[in-house]
C-alpha cells in the first residue's frame, strides 16, 4: 500500500488534568478530572491526516509496555501502518503531563522515553516508505539526528518536506534542517526561538516569516493560534495572513498538531490547490479540533466537517 502521507516523529500518552486553572509555582490546586489520551507530536499529525482520509504510515518507536501496546493498537483501528512503529526495552513510551485550564489553555512537559531512541537505522529499515510516500511530516520529538535523517532522505527520494520545528529547538538546528524542508510550520514561540524576532501577533511574524525563508525552505508558515496563521513562498515573498475561525475554545492541545497533520493532507490530496486555500482549510480544521477537549481524539473526520473543504 503506497501511503500519501508519512511521519516520522514521537509518540506520547498524555496524562491530562482539567483544573480551574494552571497552578503557580510551588502551589497546590484541586484538578476537576484526570483522562489519558494518545498524543505526542508526531502521532498526532498523523492521525490528524489519517482522520481526514489520507494513507498514513508512522515510523516511531515506543516502550515495550502497556502504553506502548495500546499505542500501536490504537493506530492499527485509525487504519495506520505501523510496520514501523517498533518497540525497545531500554526505555517507557514517552508520556506528556497536560494540564488544561478552564479557558483552555495548557502547559505541557514531555518526557520522551523511547522516543530518543528511534535512531537513523530505523529510518534506514523503512527506506520503501520514502519510496512511495507523497508528503513527509516531522518535528522535535525524537532525536534532532534522526529527525535530520529522515528529512535528507525524503528530500533524496522526492517526497515534500513539511518539518514543524515543535518544541521550540534547545539549540540551533543544523542549516540542513531548513534546505531540506519544503515548509516550516512553526508556531510564535518557536518563531521566535528559532529567527530571534520576537513574534507575537499578525505584524511580527510578517516580519519573521521572510527570515525563515532566507532559511532555505520553500514556503515558511508561522501559525498564530486562533488568528490563523502568515505565510510567504519562494514563488510569493509577500508575507500574507490567513485569518483564523472564530470558535469557543476548550481545549487548544495539540492544536497545532491538527494543523500540520491537515496541511499535509491537502498537499498529498488536493496538491492543486492555491496555497493559501490549503491553509484555510489547515486552520479550520484546526479550529474545530479546539472545540473539543483531548488531542488525537478531538481531531474531525471527514464525514464531521462541512463537503467544500474537500472540493
Ligand atoms: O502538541 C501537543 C502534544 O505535545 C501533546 O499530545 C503532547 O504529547 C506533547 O507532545
Ligand atoms: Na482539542
Amino acid at each position: 500500500m503506497a501511503a500519501d502521507i508519512l511521519v516520522t516523529g514521537s509518540c506520547n500518552m498524555d496524562l491530562i488534568t482539567y483544573a480551574p486553572r494552571l497552578p503557580l509555582p510551588g502551589e497546590t490546586i484541586h484538578g476537576t478530572r484526570y483522562v489519558t489520551g494518545f498524543g505526542g507530536k508526531g502521532s498526532n499529525q498523523c492521525v490528524a491526516a489519517a482522520k481526514l482520509g489520507a494513507k498514513a504510515s508512522m515510523i516511531a518507536k515506543v516502550g515495550n509496555d502497556a502504553y506502548g501496546k495500546e499505542y500501536i493498537e490504537n493506530f492499527k483501528a485509525l487504519g495506520i501502518d505501523t510496520g514501523h512503529v517498533t518497540m525497545t526495552e531500554d526505555a517507557c513510551t514517552g508520556v506528556a503531563p497536560i494540564v488544561v485550564g478552564a479557558d483552555g489553555t495548557n502547559s505541557i512537559i514531555i518526557v520522551p522515553g523511547a522516543n530518543l531512541h528511534l535512531t537513523e537505522s530505523d529510518i534506514d529499515a523503512a527506506s520503501s516508505l520514502f519510496q512511495s510516500a507523497k508528503v513527509m511530516l516531522c518535528q522535535l520529538e525524537i532525536s534532532p539526528e534522526s529527525t535530520l535523517c529522515a528529512l535528507r532522505k525524503a528530500k533524496g527520494a522526492g517526497v515534500f518536506t513539511i518539518f514543524n520545528p515543535a518544541p521550540a529547538p534547545q539549540k540551533e538546528l543544523d542549516p540542513d534542517f531548513y534546505k531540506n524542508s519544503d515548509i516550516v510550520c512553526p508556531n510564535e514561540t518557536e518563531a521566535s526561538t528559532i529567527t530571534g524576532l520576537e513574534v507575537t501577533d499578525v505584524e511580527s511574524a510578517k516580519v519573521a516569516v521572510p527570515h525563515l525563508l532566507k532559511m532555505g525552505c520553500g514556503i515558511a508558515i508561522i501559525t498564530l493560534g486562533k488568528d490563523g496563521c502568515v505565510f510567504a513562498s519562494k514563488e510569493r515573498e509577500e508575507p500574507c495572513w490567513v485569518k483564523g475561525e472564530k470558535v469557543n475554545a476548550v481545549d487548544t492541545t495539540g492544536a497545532g498538531d491538527a494543523f500540520a497533520g491537515a496541511l499535509a493532507f491537502f498537499f498529498a490530496k488536493f496538491p492543486h490547490l492555491p496555497l493559501e486555500e490549503k491553509l484555510r482549510r489547515s486552520c479550520y480544521v484546526a479550529s474545530d479540533s479546539v472545540c473539543r477537549e483531548g488531542t488525537q481524539k478531538s481531531y474531525p473526520y471527514r464525514r464531521d466537517l462541512p463537503e467544500e473543504i474537500f472540493a
